[in-house]
């Protein structure tokens, strides 16, 4: 791929995604377009990019094709100084203030266990406030293959380490292989997952959403995009509601009628003022 395909091409997964491409990225861009490119029998970046980009067999393409330039890194809770925010200090709060369902958005969900920790640690809490598990977290992400996985809610049986073992016994079973592990149906119930670019997410004033968990996907985006999107998604909290964003993820300027949680110690979270 010479320099001139190579700017067609970050500017084009930029354009589509968010995601910038700097110049170190180039081998990972060349091997993973190369090796897809071959998959489907193209030959040349060029004839492979102007198949990509036209009409509905290039969109189709373009599905597979993310997939294989995004990041899908992720781990059972990963962020547990977030996890215990949430639990801790944000739960209660919203629990004190209204009585209906709690609306939990994760923005950049991937293979879905960013979604499964939220659901085993919000349906701790109301345990332990003795309320119902009255709640949904809905995840979305570009990648259709990483939903699909998500959906399914099998893994791997050493991702069970990264689950304490209170929640291991009461929310994980053990396939009869002994290889696998599956996420119990009944929180599976509380689950759902979308296909979404956050790209598309317009500061709609929903207001709708109570917590929204979007960590590391920010890092991969400049920062006037992380900005713009950060507007958007402040735009979708209720009144009260928190917007939780990864460690590293900071965006210069609150959005109107947000601030930075003041009780969030390390944890970088912003609330919607209530009126
Ligand atoms: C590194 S993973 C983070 C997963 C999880 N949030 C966590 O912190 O463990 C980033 C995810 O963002 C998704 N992603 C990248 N660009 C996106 C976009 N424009 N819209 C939606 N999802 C995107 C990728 O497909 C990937 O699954």
């Amino acid at each position: 791929m010479d320099d001139e395909e190579f700017g067609r091409w970050i500017a084009l997964v930029e354009r589509r995604t968010g995601m910038t491409m700097p110049a170190e990225r180039k081998s990972f861009l060349v091997t993973n377009v190369g090796l897809r490119m071959r998959e489907v029998g193209f030959e040349d970046y060029e004839s492979y990019y102007q198949h990509v980009i036209s009409g509905v067999a290039g969109n189709l393409e373009w599905a597979a094709l993310v997939d294989r330039l995004t990041v899908h890194e992720t781990r059972f809770f990963r962020d547990p100084k977030a996890v215990g925010y949430l639990v801790d200090q944000v739960l209660p709060a919203l629990a004190r203030d209204n009585a209906r369902e709690l609306n939990v958005w994760s923005v950049g969900c991937s293979t879905g266990e960013e979604v499964y920790t939220l659901a085993m640690a919000i349906t701790d809490a109301l345990k332990r406030q003795e309320r119902p598990p009255h709640f949904g977290v809905t995840g979305t992400d570009i990648s259709l293959h990483a939903l699909g996985v998500a959906r399914q809610g099998e893994y791997p049986i050493r991702r069970l380490r990264d689950i304490p073992e209170t929640k291991r016994l009461a929310y994980c079973e053990v396939l009869p292989d002994g290889e696998r592990f599956r996420i119990a149906p009944a929180l599976r119930r509380r689950v759902c997952f979308a296909h979404m670019n956050v790209l598309d997410v317009l500061p709609a004033s929903s207001r709708q959403v109570d917590v929204i968990f979007c960590q590391n996907l920010l890092i991969y985006f400049d920062r006037a995009r992380r900005q713009a999107i950060v507007e958007g998604l402040a735009g979708h909290l209720h009144p009260g509601g928190i917007l939780l964003l990864g460690a590293g993820e900071f965006v210069r300027e609150c959005p109107e009628g947000i601030e930075r949680a003041p009780d969030a110690g390390q944890v970088l979270a912003f609330r919607r003022r209530t009126p």
